[in-house]
């Protein structure tokens, strides 16, 4: 049994202010719902705020970033010690705005994703094609591949903790998602690639998340896909009545 994810990236957006009204308007909109787990991703400067004042609740703090070691002389990064250390045990790698903007690679996020693993933090794993690469036909070879290096070196047992978010690169943002169709075969890629790279049971385990325009209009058609087992919501979880609608999908 995959228990749903419903996460909100919240990118660089909300000050600890904006973040605390957020949940004061939103928590009691949420409060009785068990069938998804539910996340928030805010900014560095917000994931503290935002872990302690869902305490007790069915809301969970998530991190959008880290480095993979310890601690070191690495200006402007977070490591999995510190981010277990306020309480955070999520974390999202690999997203494509990463990989974009701050040449995040595949390399890196399976350094990361090992980190995390070790540490005892639930990783969600980004991948997704580009338009270039959908329109090049590449699409199944890019989630593979980003899937195959993720995962190098990391066993079955140890994935079980493993999410992976499929976000496809010209649905982020642009009001254009992908159709349940699109979605749900480049969930079965990615299914498919889990086994070949862990196991059967890990990709049988694995939630995979769906990412790219989610909103309040779409996400029942999406959720209603066998291989679609969450969402990773930017835009829309930005209001809380509006994240609260897409939580109570039906
Ligand atoms: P979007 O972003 O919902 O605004 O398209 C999704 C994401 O980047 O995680």
């Amino acid at each position: 049994m995959r228990k749903p994810i419903i996460a909100g990236n919240w990118k660089m957006y909300k000050t600890p202010k904006e973040s605390l009204a957020f949940l004061d308007a939103f928590l009691p909109l949420v409060e009785d719902h068990t069938r998804d787990e539910i996340l928030l991703c805010p900014t560095m400067s917000s994931l503290g705020y935002v872990l302690e004042a869902t305490i007790g609740t069915n809301v969970r703090g998530c991190a959008q970033n880290m480095h993979w070691l310890n601690e070191g002389p690495y200006t402007g990064e977070i490591s999995p010690v510190m981010l277990m250390s306020i309480g955070c045990r999520h974390v999202l790698l690999g997203h494509s705005e990463q990989r974009l903007y701050f040449n995040e690679t595949d390399d890196r996020v399976n350094l990361k994703l090992k980190a995390a693993l070790n540490h005892g933090l639930t990783p969600i794993v980004c991948v997704g094609e580009t338009l270039a690469e959908r329109e090049e036909g590449r699409t199944e070879e890019t989630i593979r591949r980003q899937i195959r290096i993720a995962l190098q070196n990391v066993s079955s047992a140890e994935a079980h903790r493993l999410v992976i978010a499929y976000e496809p690169v010209w649905a982020i943002g642009t009001g254009s998602t992908a159709t349940p169709d699109i979605a749900e075969e480049a969930h079965r890629i990615v299914r498919h690639e889990l086994a070949l790279c862990c196991s059967e049971l890990t990709a049988e385990a694995t939630r995979i998340l769906y990412g790219g325009s989610v909103k309040p209009e779409n996400i029942s058609e999406l959720m209603a896909q066998p291989d679609i087992d969450g969402a990773l919501v930017g835009g829309a979880s930005l209001v809380p009545e509006t994240f609260a609608k897409i939580v109570h999908y039906t």
